[in-house]
């Protein structure tokens, strides 16, 4: 490849041989097994590492360790392929669930503070839909440090990464690919602190940019997590692989969607309805209250709509109250802590009022098991471009994730990607870099910046989070989704007017957020207009005018494609290696 480089001079312009946007533990897993390879490499993000939203995964990681009772790698896969609704790609579960043990145990190798059993082993919990011998009863699959596991991952992997050498860039945003003749070469980024483009210039960039909750009311997702990188692969041709499944989680708080993690019910705590029924044992009476998120959240809301939620409202109960101080003080102590301040509850002596809350999106950036990024139905790869964690479909979560898989996927897929760089840019120079790479997505936030009359993002983000909150959510039907298609069209419309109100540069926050704003458009239109054309009911995705599962013309992953502006939809099938569909009881 050639090293030719003309660039404009007025453009600050560095140079990796690999670059990963994003510093949650996909992107940091990935950043340490490049510097373990001894390629230069850096990392951007528009936070500081230790804020990434993996921090804010609370419950576990899991891994069939064993350590409490017998488990093994293939019921793992199996539970991940069930719990998907058979949509998951099967050679992909079967990488997670065999190399997660490994993965959990290099963590422990770093320092991370596992919770630990009496005799010094790992400490393990139940999580919903992680079961024993293909479904007998939960098993205990869950690694956990306490209710803080993401967190101390976090800070694990980038004490590691320091350690390493590895370069960050804090508070850069990326807010372009630089693709040439089909190739990624790098990235164009937007410096914080005083609004300086950058252009960064590499032979591997790597998508590690997390998920898009925030285009729904109610989420667990940080003010963060704005679909950057899905957008930005979307409007450079890659197709978007099965938008339509959206996870639910089914106990966040109400009103605000802060999670509160499934480890409460992992413990032992109940789900409880106006009549203190444990209501689950109507809808998964096996699993109970460790059912997959997509059951124990309709659930929820159909108590809700018959009527049994607490004193009639929107909300069911979390009751935690036969734990134990004990318990919840060593197990759960962050959650209960955010009942007390959040809710004025003592989750010790009263029940949590919750609601499902928007929290994980299964589709994304369609990848190889390698962590390539892939362009169409015949799975061509994107040269130069690479993703892993939630902004990827590899896909191991297919139609519904479970709990604590997202975790062992980041660690599984983030350290593949690394690896997958280091190999493919051996003995490559960089790429040619056209000098006005940087050009059009400048002229376009100038623009933004400059404009004097228009709308404000606000409305357009509260409109947008209503709609998708109630025509895309838990429950769906034609006519909510053709209504959400429209919105969405008419929220586009208004967005090539909005205006920001802070004109300057430094820390220009208003103009990052309208440009955020156009992110979670993108991934809203391809999400809606995906569910519309789902006729069925898979996982996450409840369509109440198609009921039933349709394996025989809906056994298929989506693939939303943007073109001329518009989102166009074609199918891939899925892999199936080990376990054919079944009905999926609990
Ligand atoms: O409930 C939780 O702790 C969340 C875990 C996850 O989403 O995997």
């Amino acid at each position: 490849m050639s090293p030719e480089i003309v660039l404009s001079p007025r453009i600050p312009t560095h140079e990796f041989e690999a670059l990963i946007v994003g510093a949650g533990g996909a992107g940091l897993f990935a950043a340490l097994e490049l510097a373990r390879a001894g390629v230069n490499a850096a990392v951007l993000t528009k936070l500081y590492p230790t804020r990434s939203h993996t921090g804010a995964a609370q419950g576990g990681i899991c891994a069939a360790l064993g350590n409490q009772e017998e488990d093994h790698w293939e019921w793992h896969m199996f539970d991940t392929v069930k719990g998907g609704d058979y949509l998951t790609d099967q050679d992909g579960a079967e990488i997670l669930a065999r190399e997660a043990i490994d993965r959990v145990i290099e963590l422990e190798h770093m320092g991370l503070p596992f919770n630990r059993t009496p005799d010094g082993k790992i400490d393990q919990r139940r999580f919903g839909g992680h079961t024993r011998n293909f479904g007998e009863g939960p098993v205990r699959r869950s690694c956990f440090a306490a209710d803080r596991t993401g967190h101390m991952i976090l800070q694990t992997l980038y004490q590691q990464c320091i350690k390493a050498g590895v370069r960050f860039f804090d508070e850069y945003h990326v807010v372009d690919l630089v693709v040439d003749e089909g190739r990624v070469g790098g990235v164009v980024a937007y410096r914080i602190a005083d609004g300086e483009i950058h252009l960064f210039r590499s032979a591997a960039v790597m998508l590690a940019t997390g998920g898009t909750g925030r285009m729904f009311r109610i989420t667990s997702n940080a003010h963060t997590l704005t679909g950057d990188g899905v957008a930005l692969a979307y409007r450079h041709g890659v197709p978007l692989e099965d938008m339509e499944f959206y996870q639910f989680h089914p106990t966040g708080i109400v009103g605000l969607g802060i999670l509160l993690s499934e480890a409460a019910r992992g413990e032992g705590g109940y789900l409880r309805n106006k009549d203190g029924q444990r209501f689950m044992e109507r809808y998964a009476p096996t699993l109970m209250e460790l059912a997959p998120r997509d059951m124990v959240s309709r659930a929820i809301y159909l108590e809700i709509r018959d009527g049994r939620g607490i004193d009639g409202k929107d909300y069911v109960h979390l009751d935690l109250t036969h734990l134990g101080k004990e318990i919840i003080d060593a197990k759960l102590p962050d959650i209960t802590d955010f009942a007390r301040v959040y809710q004025g509850i003592e989750p010790i002596t009263q029940p949590v009022p919750i609601q499902p809350t928007a929290h994980y999106a299964m589709g994304g950036v369609p990848t190889d098991v390698e962590a390539r990024v892939i362009l169409d139905e015949r799975n061509t790869v994107m040269p130069g471009l690479y993703a892993a964690g939630e902004v990827a479909c590899v896909s191991v979560h297919g139609a519904n994730r479970l709990g604590t898989n997202s975790l062992i996927d980041l660690l599984v897929f983030g350290k593949r990607a690394g690896r997958s760089m280091a190999a493919d840019i051996k003995g490559q120079g960089l790429p040619a870099m056209r000098g006005d790479a940087a050009e059009s997505v400048r002229a376009e936030l100038e623009a933004l910046r400059g404009r004097s009359d228009g709308e404000g993002a606000a409305t357009i983000r509260e409109e947008l989070a209503t709609v998708m909150m109630d025509n895309v959510g838990v429950f769906r039907t034609e006519e909510l989704l053709t209504g959400a298609v429209a919105k969405v069209k008419e929220l586009k419309d208004r967005y090539t007017r909005v205006r920001v109100q802070d004109k300057g540069k430094v820390f220009n926050t208003d103009l990052l957020e309208a440009r955020e704003l156009g992110y979670l458009l993108d991934c809203a239109e391809a999400m809606a207009a995906a569910a519309l054309d789902r006729k069925e009911s898979r996982g996450a995705h409840s369509r109440e005018d198609y009921p039933e599962r349709d394996d025989a013309e809906w056994l298929k992953h989506s693939l939303v494609y943007r073109r001329d502006g518009e989102p166009e939809i074609r199918y891939k099938p899925v892999t199936i290696t080990t376990f054919q569909p079944k009905p999926r009881v609990y």
